[in-house]
């Protein structure tokens, strides 16, 4: 596996592989490795010739009081994970290679945008997007790979790889969870001991929540009610949202069918913040 750190020399080498007739499967990554990173490069190694990781802890897409500044990060460790699921490249540019200090582009996505994660995190969105946007400039995928567990985040880089016509096919990987049903994030290195069940009370409410929507009778309202009353009953969490949606436009369902995606976000005291999604109806 080759280390790269530059967007000239990463898209020279795509551009070689290109011509040579070779497939590139991306996976961007702010690193920190855990085992759902490396099943999305497992999945961009079964689908392309040449894998390209990109490891890029991307300052815009961090607001003013986010965790930019402690963002958990072990390069050595992350090398080593990467190379053995197979990656080709490593490509983890500089700050100063990704915004030289005349850039002044920004890459909006109207609409899916505005609610869950993008009401709360405001400008979120633009730093993923516009950061996505260099990064399949720089990497000429193929194919890119992004996980469930970021749901808007994949239906927004959707919206934005139509819309911008990038010649890419976005491919999501399901969530990947613990034993315990925690889903994975870089973001549980946070967890204290004591915090696990607080954690935990997300893929549970979850469960609940399927459970309830099996019931044909069932409404959103009750759904988000059990979901909450599940939550609170831990003094560490704050509900930041519980949303019910449609998973194609993101818009609030009161009933709930085969495309019923029900969205939490809650912050563990005030310090982690967590976010689970699941479709409501299994098929
Ligand atoms: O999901 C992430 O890790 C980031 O949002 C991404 C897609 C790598 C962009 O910085």
């Amino acid at each position: 596996m080759k280390i790269v750190t530059t967007p000239d020399e990463i898209q020279s080498i795509a551009l070689a592989k290109r011509r040579q007739g070779q497939t590139i499967g991306l996976v961007p990554t702010m690193g920190y490795f855990h085992e759902g990173h490396l099943a999305l490069m497992r999945e961009a190694r079964r689908r392309a010739d040449c894998v390209i990781t990109t490891l890029f802890v991307n300052p815009m897409q961090f607001g003013p009081t986010e965790d930019l500044d402690n963002y958990p990060h072990n390069f050595g460790r992350d090398t080593a994970l990467a190379e053995s699921v197979g990656v080709d490249f490593l490509y983890a540019p500089t700050n100063a290679a990704m915004y030289n200090d005349e850039f002044s582009s920004t890459v909006h996505v109207e609409g899916l945008t505005s609610g869950l994660c993008g009401a709360a995190r405001l400008g979120h969105f633009d730093g993923v997007t516009t950061v996505v946007a260099k990064l399949f400039n720089q990497t000429l995928p193929h194919i890119a790979v992004f996980g469930q567990k970021d749901f808007q985040q994949l239906a927004v880089i959707r919206r934005m790889t139509s819309d911008l016509d990038f010649p890419i096919e976005i491919i999501a990987h399901p969530i990947v969870r613990e034993e315990s049903g925690l889903a994975m994030s870089s973001r549980n290195t946070y967890l204290k001991e004591e915090e696990m069940g607080a954690a935990l009370s997300l893929s549970q409410a979850i469960a609940g929540a399927k459970a309830i929507a099996a019931n044909p009778s069932s409404t959103s309202n009750t759904i988000k009610k059990n979901v909450r009353e599940l939550i609170e009953k831990h003094a560490e969490c704050t509900i930041d949202y519980v949303e019910i949606v449609n998973a194609l436009s993101l818009e609030p369902c009161d009933t709930i069918d085969a495309d019923s995606i029900i969205l939490l976000a809650v912050k563990i005291n005030k310090r982690i913040r967590l976010i689970d999604n699941s479709l409501l109806l299994d098929t």
